[in-house]
């Protein structure tokens, strides 16, 4: 059975989907829900599912990320995770962090990388008149939302869109491509995953 942890930032919907996916004969157990902010919505709904959960409050390490990382890998490390799953983590993590668990970590991301990486990414596909948008899977190298991408999930961008409607739909694809790479990622299969 392959130990996963996933790494939170906020309210944890994609968190909460992974955990409900890896039941029965799953190849995967959550064993660990961490946070860089003790008041993330997510380690509650962690704690409701009976998950192992620990915070490590980024501010106090201001600027100095690899003070930050020094203490996030500790609870990481003593939970012994064959995968790590990224699900909202809102910090850049240093090559140094990265390449320690090369080939086991993911991301999701909201947007179809290769295009736009980084934040604001429902303004920028609107402003830019694209007419899909979608997710990706893709596994964490040092370069910010880089690496190979392990699946993909297109939505329409509607007439009308805000960025806020378009991050809904997109949302709703998150949460099926997400286990949905998992799994396959959990039974040593790399080969990506693209969803209609
Ligand atoms: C998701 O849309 C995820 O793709 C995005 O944050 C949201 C977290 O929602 N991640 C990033 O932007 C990473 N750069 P959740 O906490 O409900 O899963």
């Amino acid at each position: 059975m392959k130990r996963v942890a996933i790494l939170i930032s906020g309210g944890g919907s994609n968190m909460v989907a992974l955990c409900r996916s890896m039941r029965g004969d799953h190849p995967a157990r959550p064993v660990l829900v961490l946070s860089n902010d003790p008041a993330a919505g997510g380690l509650n709904r962690a704690r409701e599912m009976g998950i192992p959960t620990a915070a490590i409050d980024h501010r106090p390490f201001g600027a100095d990320r690899a003070a930050f990382e020094a203490e996030l890998v500790k609870p990481l490390l003593q939970a012994e995770p064959d995968i790590i799953c990224l699900a909202g983590f809102m910090r850049v993590l240093t090559a140094g962090f990265v390449n320690r668990f090369a080939g086991r970590m993911l991301n999701i991301h909201p947007s179809l990388l290769p295009k736009y990486p980084g934040l604001h990414t429902h303004a920028r596909a609107i402003a830019a008149g694209d007419t899909e948008a979608g997710c990706t899977v893709h596994e964490v190298t040092p370069v910010l939302d880089d690496g190979p991408i392990l699946g993909q999930a297109r939505v329409p961008i509607l007439p009308g869109d805000t960025p806020d409607s378009l991050a809904a739909r997109v949302l709703e694809q998150e949460h099926r491509l997400y286990p949905a790479v998992l799994r396959r990622f959990a039974e040593g299969d790399r080969t990506p995953v693209y969803l209609a």
